[in-house]
């Protein structure tokens, strides 16, 4: 939902055309997050080294550099084109050279205003561009500012609510001026600006008047800084010291600003994650930080402020993560490595046991609180889409194993009916990101509540695994896909290892977890197994390519696989899909079923194998178009009369098999988006990280 990303030189010798190039990549990095259209800005020319840093007089904004900015509708690359363009039709030079400079860049997601350059960012504060903003996130009380602002004399261009945040700026630093105030600073600017803004931010200022300066501040959406001094040779050099990170040593480095850790890794492994109200300030090679403590929920005053002092932590992600290796795609990518991404989620948790002692689960994260979860009144899964489905499917099994009721919200809707969550309950957010704005929302909510959170998800240090009172990392990798693939069969796993941990060891269920923890470490196995079924499944979407619409039906524990089959269709190869639970099918959805209507019907091994075997009985007498997903060896009881098509997965223990039925489905989606001719990565109207409501 929107990237940004800066970059700053300090102190080392960085030509224009290596500028673009690290804001560009920086950009391609994050347009998962949104790529309907783009921008950035870059100086027109070196600063006057005798042009006083910061000063405020009129001089010094005519002798800084004119910011450039750059933007354009589409995607990445129809900015990088446009950029070029402009650059050769103005003679700007490409092999200038820029001791220190500081670039800031934007992919959108919009929310504000249709996809247009006017809305595009770096939002600025007007003709001159003496201030500039990129954002993600949303401003909700924009209106109220930009009405006060067009009474002090503003023109707004563009339908965004970003744009009152540089006009705002501006506004401050005139003031401060007028009332002879020349000395103020970029960040006593900022945080005069952070002061009158609600919603939820990630911000990164630049501004003619503190050349070679960003401001880097954040509120709700995520934001990182990534550090690298010139002089150490790799990542793992020791001549970078935490502790001198904020010095203005004069060493040679290079500072970046995302919105995530994967535009930074090629660069550094040094990074911080800002947190909310901090106020970055990258000068003089140095960085500050100010913290202000808000009083209230948004908009509180700033009752302090205070310089405080952080420590660098190490990425743990290697590059190769989040280039596509021999893949066409991300979503091919990550569709193929589930056995890898299955077999990190579970490393160090299972335990095979021994001779004497039982196969169980170790849940570092939550084993300080089995025991509240346990005496809950209940347990409330929450979340969106794939991770709300991936909680389906564990419901079951999650029930079966802890005998405590376990209700299932969708997060939107649990806020907008304000839904009952009680100081009894154990309220689990599953969320790959970490920071999809309904299930944070719901988070708060459940906080207030009292009830004891639980975060699932793939981003260490996202506001959720942070928010919460306790969780468990998927530890699925680096998802770049829009459509989540890996992180489902993950979030999966992680729940049935949950449920096993607050089963607990009884007797009674003793056979049943062995079971459960065998399959678990034969899973990987398993999903090789049916990755095999690709060329299968790409002959399979030769046939539907052109059809309107695709019925998923499922039950039990594949009732989740049904509407998550049926998304992924959906949201990739933008064909109308639905799950449906198969028991409602006479409660209606049958009046849909002729002759003509492709049905996936999911009928493998569990105890519903048999109602589903006449599900099957009745759509065929009405003729039904019958794609069969069966365990293998079974084609013969599920198709009557050899009449339907059928998709044989290999069998595993029941409340594992969605991991495994799921794989032909996002197969079958991937290889209908790429024979429509949709871009399968970067799906119509859609982004990852939905972190706007
Ligand atoms: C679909 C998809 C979305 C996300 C949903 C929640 O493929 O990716 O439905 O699952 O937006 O996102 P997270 O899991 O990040 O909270």
């Amino acid at each position: 939902m929107c990237g940004i990303f800066a970059y700053l030189n300090y102190n080392v010798n960085r030509e224009r055309r290596y500028i673009l190039q690290v804001l560009f990549n920086g950009l391609r990095r994050l347009e998962y997050r949104g790529y309907d259209s783009a921008g950035i800005s870059i100086d027109d020319s070196p600063s006057d080294p005798n042009n006083p840093q910061s000063s405020s007089d009129s001089l010094s904004l005519l002798l800084s550099p004119q910011h450039l900015v750059f933007r354009q509708e589409g995607n990445i690359e129809s900015l990088v084109k446009s950029v070029y363009q402009e650059v050769a039709e103005t003679e700007l030079n490409l092999e200038e050279s820029f001791s220190v400079h500081a670039g800031i860049a934007h992919t959108r997601w919009a929310t504000h205003g249709e996809p247009a350059p006017r809305n595009s960012h770096p939002q600025t504060s007007g003709p001159g561009n003496e201030f500039l903003v990129v954002h993600n996130g949303v401003i909700t009380n924009y209106q109220v500012l930009k009405q006060t602002l067009v009474r002090h004399g503003f023109t707004f261009e563009s339908d965004t609510d970003t744009e009152v945040i540089p006009k705002l700026a501006k506004y401050v630093f005139d003031q401060a001026n007028e009332e002879g105030d020349q000395t103020v600073t970029f960040s006593q600017v900022v945080l005069e600006v952070m002061r009158h803004l609600e919603g939820a931010y990630a911000l990164i200022f630049k501004s003619r008047h503190y050349p070679n300066e960003l401001i880097a501040c954040k509120r709700g959406s995520p934001l990182i800084l990534g550090v690298k001094e010139i002089s150490e040779d790799s990542n793992h050099g020791s001549a970078f010291h935490d502790d001198n990170f904020l010095s203005k040593n004069g060493h040679p480095k290079e500072l970046f600003l995302s919105s995530d850790a994967n535009a930074v890794v090629e660069h550094t492994k040094k990074v911080l994650v800002i947190e909310d109200g901090e106020v970055v300030h990258l000068k003089d090679g140095g960085v500050s930080i100010l913290k202000f403590e808000e009083k209230g929920k948004q908009g509180g005053s700033l009752s302090r402020v205070a310089s405080i002092q952080r420590a660098l932590s190490i990425l743990e992600m290697e590059v190769e993560q989040i280039n596509k290796g021999k893949y066409e795609h991300y979503m091919q990518k990550e569709i193929h490595e589930q056995p890898e991404s299955l077999t990190t989620t579970m490393r160090g948790r299972l335990i095979r046991g021994g001779s004497c002692k039982a196969k169980s689960v170790l849940l570092g994260g939550l084993k300080d609180h089995l025991k509240t979860i346990r005496r809950s009144r209940r347990v409330v899964f929450i979340g969106c889409g794939t991770s709300y489905n991936a909680a389906l499917a564990a419901r079951p099994i999650l029930e079966e194993l802890s005998g405590v009721p376990v209700t299932m919200e969708i997060a939107s809707d649990l806020v907008d009916r304000q839904g009952p969550i009680y100081r009894e309950d154990t309220a689990v957010f599953v969320s790959q990101s970490g920071e999809t704005a309904d299930t944070l929302q719901a988070l708060e909510y459940a906080l207030e509540n009292g009830a004891l959170c639980v975060g699932i998800t793939n981003t260490v240090g996202s506001i959720i695994a942070r928010n919460t009172h306790c969780g468990v990392h998927i530890n699925a990798g680096c998802e770049i896909g829009v459509a989540s693939t890996k992180a489902y069969t993950s979030q999966i796993v992680v729940m049935a290892m949950v449920a096993l941990a607050i089963g607990g060891d009884t007797i009674s269920n003793q056979a049943r977890r062995e079971a459960i923890i065998d399959g678990l470490f034969d899973l990987p196995k398993k999903v090789r197994e049916v990755l095999k079924l690709d060329q299968e499944m790409r002959d399979l979407a030769k046939l539907l390519i052109a059809e309107q619409s695709l019925l998923v039906f499922g039950r039990g524990y594949n009732y989740a696989t049904a509407l998550e089959g049926a998304l992924k269709v959906k949201e990739v190869a933008l064909m109308h899909s639905e799950g449906i639970l198969a028991g409602e099918m006479k409660h209606g959805p049958l009046a849909l079923v002729d002759e003509n209507l492709p049905i996936v019907v999911i009928a493998t091994r569990d105890g519903c194998f048999s109602k589903q075997q006449s599900v099957i009985q009745q759509l065929h007498a009405r003729k039904g178009r019958l794609i069969v997903m069966c365990s293998r060896g079974d084609a013969a009881s599920v198709c009557p009369g050899g009449s339907c098509r059928v998709i044989e997965v290999p069998q595993v223990e029941d409340c594992l098999q969605p991991v495994v039925n799921i794989v032909p489905l996002q197969l079958l989606a991937y290889h209908l988006t790429v024979l429509r001719g949709f871009n399968v990565d970067q799906p119509r109207n859609l982004a990852k990280s939905v972190t706007t409501q």
